[in-house]
């Protein structure tokens, strides 16, 4: 079965709930899902196992929180063991225009650093999902379109 693991940190409750929302995504997919906040994470083989890695973050002034990137550093441990794995990101901020695309990009940008293949949306947010505050009916379904695609996908490639 496939395996995915969505990966986020949240403070006030906005990420986690866009956390949820794709691995929802992801089981309607088919999938074997764990969501886990990064700081439960503590060994980083453990992403190994997993057919696809999707992260998650607040916006902190404009790019992801360091929390989401002290992880994403630790995962050197595993470098070039990412390697084809499907990845993907989703971003929550406080005020629109806060820099939750921008977040998104910097997470991408790390999973591409890994090797791994990273979907894009031509008809919703074409990075992956961002949401101002709570994430409205929208910013959930663009949630679970994200898992339910990268659950696919790695399903396909795994
Ligand atoms: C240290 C800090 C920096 C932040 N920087 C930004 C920012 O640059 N742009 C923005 O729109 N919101 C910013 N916010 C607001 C959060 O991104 C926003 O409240 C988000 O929804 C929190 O997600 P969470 O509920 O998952 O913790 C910041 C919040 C904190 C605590």
């Amino acid at each position: 079965m496939t395996k995915i693991l969505v990966a986020y940190f949240s403070q006030t409750g906005n990420t986690q709930k866009m956390a949820k929302a794709v691995s929802e995504g992801a089981e309607q997919a088919g999938a074997e899902v764990d969501v886990l906040n990064v700081q439960q994470i503590e060994d980083l083989n453990s992403l190994t196992n997993y057919d696809g890695i999707i992260m998650g973050s607040p916006t902190y002034y404009g790019i992801m929180a360091n929390q989401v990137k002290e992880f994403l550093d630790k995962s050197i441990k595993v470098h070039g063991k990412l390697e084809g794995k499907v990845g993907g990101a989703f971003a929550s901020c406080g005020i629109d225009g806060g820099g939750s695309e921008s977040t998104v990009l910097s997470i991408i940008q790390a999973l591409l650093v890994h090797g791994m293949i990273v979907p894009g949306f031509s008809k919703i947010g074409h990075y992956g999902p961002v949401t101002t505050g709570e994430p409205d009916d929208r910013a959930i379904s663009e949630c679970k379109q994200l898992g339910e695609r990268v659950a696919n996908l790695a399903d396909k490639v795994s």
